[in-house]
């Protein structure tokens, strides 16, 4: 093999990720209770292309077959989500032994074929029982989360060893409750804004729980980590009112989560800008200390850069949380979620199938940023990922050199930033297989294996096989 001419420090971690409620099905299987996501896919309108997640890639039957795949390209990791609603399915009170079982044997095979686990405790799929008494809005499901986290931190924490909280609060607050998008679908900013403290707060109670159960040493030494999906956020043009919009957005989107975990306070000018949207009352004394635990790692998904413009006072006059075709056509962007003060406009360039711009740079400015700005926080890129329109070609395999251009920029994007000085430690590739893709259904592939819905068979993609020679050569070309 020529040597790559990017190489990784040696221990640098390559993996893929995955989400329960995507890959899993088996939604009433062994004493599952429903989450906010069987409600809202079941919900007519809410799926793009009408799918659910009810059989995914049926991943919860054919875990001994994945993880094999997964040992032909040699893949050293892979971070998963466990289903809060298959180990206490009503969201508190009695645990589900059968549902810790199933994780328990996915860590033991995974371990077999000397695959690291990155468990993720929460990947948007709240249980029911939870949603119907206010979900995030409520503070009580923080508490409820600690609880469920140390009762996964106790089974799987001897074979396990870094746990994250939470996979992107921003979704779950902003999509879920800010423009409704995602599950629960609920479109109000106050609602949001008080989902992001909660969550903030389940983070920080979640981490304390977890140190009183993980091994403090040992080869499964207990780190804990959270997800956020950090924005790079970009004023449209260099107007003041513009730049001022993408610092709102940045407060809004990066700031909100990162300023209480690592700084253990909220923005100041952000909890002004956003009087007219709430009193911030849920936020009480002492809650910023408990959210500010010490943490191991900062996970860091990344896909695409944001473009804001301020709106102006027409549109802020008609402004709605959620996002609809009229809405976006009448304003020529995308309200922000969770402000009437900012507008994503359209991106200009080279788009993946989400619509989302390629612009790898900006992660490795991104990863700058938190670098100066959070110092000595190590770093580990938790997702990075396109959709294409793949079509298996003759041969009945994806030739997705598109893909393979994608990951190899980003990953190049990172090697830069380690380059400048950032602490990153590894990188997850979003994802292993084609999966069932949120609001979008099953219409949006993600994953560097084919996955057909109809029989279920997995066929590796060209950017398979090409990760595989990645990992071994720790390094791109
Ligand atoms: C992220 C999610 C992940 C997947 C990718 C495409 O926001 O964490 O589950 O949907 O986007």
């Amino acid at each position: 093999m020529t040597q790559p001419r990017l190489r990784f420090p040696d221990g640098f971690t390559w993996g893929t990720a995955t989400a329960s409620y995507q890959i899993e099905g088996a939604v009433t299987e062994d004493g599952r209770a429903r989450s906010i996501w069987d409600t809202f896919s079941h919900t007519p309108g809410r799926i793009l292309d009408g799918t659910t997640g009810d059989v995914a890639c049926d991943h919860y039957h054919r875990v001994d077959a994945d993880v094999a795949l997964m040992a032909e390209i040699g893949l050293p990791a892979y971070r998963f989500s466990v289903a809060w609603p298959r180990v206490v399915p009503t969201g508190g009170g009695a645990v589900n032994q059968a549902g810790l079982d199933f994780y328990s044997r996915l860590v033991d095979t995974l371990l077999a074929r000397e695959v690291t686990p990155l468990v993720t405790l929460y990947h948007w799929d709240l249980p029911q029982s939870l949603q119907d008494a206010g979900g995030w809005t409520n503070r009580d499901t923080a508490e409820r989360f600690a609880e469920y986290a140390a009762v996964v931190g106790a089974a799987l924490g001897d074979r396990v060893p870094t746990f994250t909280t939470f996979n992107e609060p921003w979704c779950s607050a902003y999509l879920g409750y800010g423009s409704g998008h995602h599950a629960p679908g609920e479109a109000d900013g106050s609602a949001a804004l008080a989902a992001v403290h909660h969550l903030n707060l389940a983070h920080g109670r979640a981490t304390s729980a977890l140190r009183s159960v993980l091994p403090a040493t040992g080869p499964s030494s207990g780190q804990v980590s959270i997800t956020l999906n950090l924005a790079y956020v970009q004023p449209a043009s260099e107007q003041p009112e513009d730049v001022r919009a993408a610092e709102h957005v940045d407060a809004l989107a990066n700031r909100i989560f990162l300023d209480p975990i690592l700084r253990g306070e909220y923005p100041a000018q952000l909890q002004d800008d956003l009087r007219h949207v709430t009193d911030w009352s849920f936020v009480r004394d002492g809650d910023t200390a408990a959210i500010a635990q010490p943490l191991d790692v900062l996970g860091i998904n990344y896909y695409t850069p944001t473009i804001v413009r301020a709106s102006t006072t027409a549109e802020r006059a008609t402004w709605t949380a959620r996002w609809s075709d009229e809405v976006i056509g009448a304003l020529g962007g995308v309200p922000y979620p969770g402000t009437d003060l900012a507008v994503q406009v359209p991106k200009d360039g080279p788009l993946t199938a989400m619509g989302w711009l390629i612009a790898p740079e900006t992660l490795t400015a991104l990863l700058e940023r938190v670098h100066r700005d959070y110092p000595g926080i190590p770093i580990v890129i938790t997702e990075n990922g396109a959709a294409f329109g793949d079509e298996p070609g003759a041969d009945g395999v994806v030739h997705d050199a598109d893909r393979i251009e994608y990951l190899r920029a980003h990953v190049a994007a990172v090697h830069e930033a380690i380059g400048r000085g950032v602490d990153v430690r590894g990188y997850y590739a979003w994802s292993l297989m084609d999966n069932f893709e949120w609001a979008f259904g099953l219409s949006r592939r993600f994953g560097l294996v084919h996955v057909d819905y109809d029989s279920l068979v997995r066929t590796p993609k060209d950017s398979f096989r090409w990760y595989g020679e990645v990992i071994a050569a720790n390094g791109v070309a």
